[in-house]
């Protein structure tokens, strides 16, 4: 892979309270129904699995797991959108699976939207395979939208 990445100083660390602001600018900018700040308190008051990617000293992208007994549930993954389409998703997707191994989970499971192509086939790309589908998941503007239930064995 010959991407921009190459170029970029990349960091993976745990999220903190403190980077909620910078976390919800983003998250707000990227998502119709966006988590609040209150959503990711709670994630990181209960012990989930948040992280965020570090581009020299700037909060670029985040993502929040969850365990449930030996399975890791993605529940979030953005990327800022000037950062999109760089590999930096993978990179941060790549960085949850090494997390997952290292906790020992035997699988990684998510839901995606059914239209998310781009996120569809990131997951594919790393070995995710399509278990299962929730109609009308989702709210959308004019409806609803079902969720691709999406899993990897680790
Ligand atoms: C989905 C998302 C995390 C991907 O991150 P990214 O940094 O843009 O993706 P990358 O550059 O690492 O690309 C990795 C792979 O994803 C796929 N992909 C990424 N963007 C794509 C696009 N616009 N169209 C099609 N495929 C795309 C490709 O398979 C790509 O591999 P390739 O470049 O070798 O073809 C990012 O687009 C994002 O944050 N989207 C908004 C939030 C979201 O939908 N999150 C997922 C919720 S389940």
């Amino acid at each position: 892979m010959n991407k921009p990445l190459d170029n970029l100083n990349l960091l993976v660390r745990p999220m903190l309270e403190a980077d909620l602001p910078s976390v919800l600018k983003i998250e707000k900018a990227i998502y119709a129904y966006p988590w609040t700040h209150g959503n990711f308190f709670d994630c990181l008051a209960s012990g989930y699995r948040c992280y965020v990617l570090i581009c020299d000293g700037k909060l670029i992208a985040y993502a929040v797991q969850m365990t449930i007994l030996d399975e890791m549930h993605l529940l979030n993954l953005t990327v800022a959108a000037v950062f999109q389409k760089k590999g930096v998703g993978r990179y941060l997707l790549e960085s949850l699976v090494s997390d997952a191994i290292s906790f020992q989970a035997v699988k990684m499971i998510l839901e995606v939207r059914r239209f998310n192509y781009a996120a569809i086939f990131l997951y594919e790309s790393l070995n995710f395979e399509q278990i299962g589908l929730r109609k009308n998941y989702y709210p959308t503007r004019d409806g609803r939208e079902d969720a691709i239930v999406m899993e990897m064995s680790l």
